[in-house]
């Protein structure tokens, strides 16, 4: 059993991540008004809702690259809502971009090795210490990211620039390198924006894979096929509060939901 499936074996009962009345302001605007919710342990949760609604805010406070004004977020059970995002990382949460940037001219395993570290390679006294520590350590890491490549198709370009891959290849790596740090929860912004069709398949079929591991996913999206082939339950925001929740199905025929992407500017 993965490390993170243990984790969340262990704990099934507390949401692997809560957020209980998050507020963020900038300046004036009210951003995330309010918002409360549970990631259940095991479950693709979607995020959807118009442009400004507030979803990337809302991805960005859980992820602790800002923080809420006030509120609260909660990483299995344990409230992190001041601490920094390398922190929470290290608490099992894991983040992919919306627009992926690998280091263009590192090789694909060069570049989700860089997500291992932290490890005592970084630390120079160690490293002087217990350099066959962190030999093994290194060959440890670098048997996992080719495991990981393998797990998002993308093996056969292990030892290719990252400059070389597509769109939706990037998006992919992106998958391997959160992967890296053994999240119990990922959080997806857009993986299909900008995807081609065939590329597509294979990202929904790997967030399943992984999802199958025990791994839970909360996923913001624009493509509601997407959203409604992969995600158990969905939640819909709109000028910066929680509007809906239910099934792909059930908030679709919401009539709050269709106001708000009638007036939106979605
Ligand atoms: N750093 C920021 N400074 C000021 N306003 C921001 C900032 N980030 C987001 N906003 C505003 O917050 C609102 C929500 O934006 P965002 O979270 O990006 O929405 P979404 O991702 O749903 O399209 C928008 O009105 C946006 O202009
Ligand atoms: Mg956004």
């Amino acid at each position: 059993m993965s490390e993170a499936a243990e984790r969340q074996g262990k704990e099934t009962c507390v949401p692997v991540l809560t957020a209980s009345n998050v507020v963020r302001r900038f300046g004036g605007l009210v951003a995330v008004n309010n918002v409360s919710f549970h990631v259940k342990a095991g479950e693709i949760l979607g995020l959807i809702g118009p442009n400004g609604a507030g979803k990337t805010t809302m991805f960005d406070l859980l992820a602790g690259s800002i923080l809420p004004t006030s509120g609260d977020i909660l990483l299995n059970g344990t409230r992190v809502s001041g601490e920094a995002a390398h922190l929470r990382i290290g608490r099992g949460l894991g983040r992919t971009f919306q627009i992926p940037r690998p280091l263009p001219n590192l090789t694909l395993i060069e570049n989700i090795m860089l997500a291992a570290q932290g490890q005592a390679g970084e630390k120079l006294l160690a490293n002087f210490l217990t350099p066959w520590r962190v030999a093994a350590q290194e060959k440890a890491a670098r048997t996992k990211a080719l495991e990981l490549l393998e797990l998002v198709t993308l093996s056969h370009l292990a030892h290719e620039p990252a400059r070389v891959l597509s769109g939706g290849q990037r998006k992919l790596l992106e998958l391997a390198r959160v992967m890296m740090a053994d999240p119990a929860i990922i959080l997806l912004d857009e993986p299909a924006a900008g995807v081609n069709a065939t590329l597509l398949e294979v990202i929904i079929d790997r967030i399943r894979d992984i999802n199958a591991r025990g791994i839970t996913f909360l996923l913001i999206e624009h493509n509601i096929d997407m959203v409604t082939r992969l995600c158990h339950r969905v939640l819909v925001m709109a000028s910066g509060q929680l509007l809906s929740e239910g099934t792909a199905e059930e908030v679709a025929r919401d009539p709050r939901v269709i106001e708000a992407y009638l007036g939106g500017t979605a």
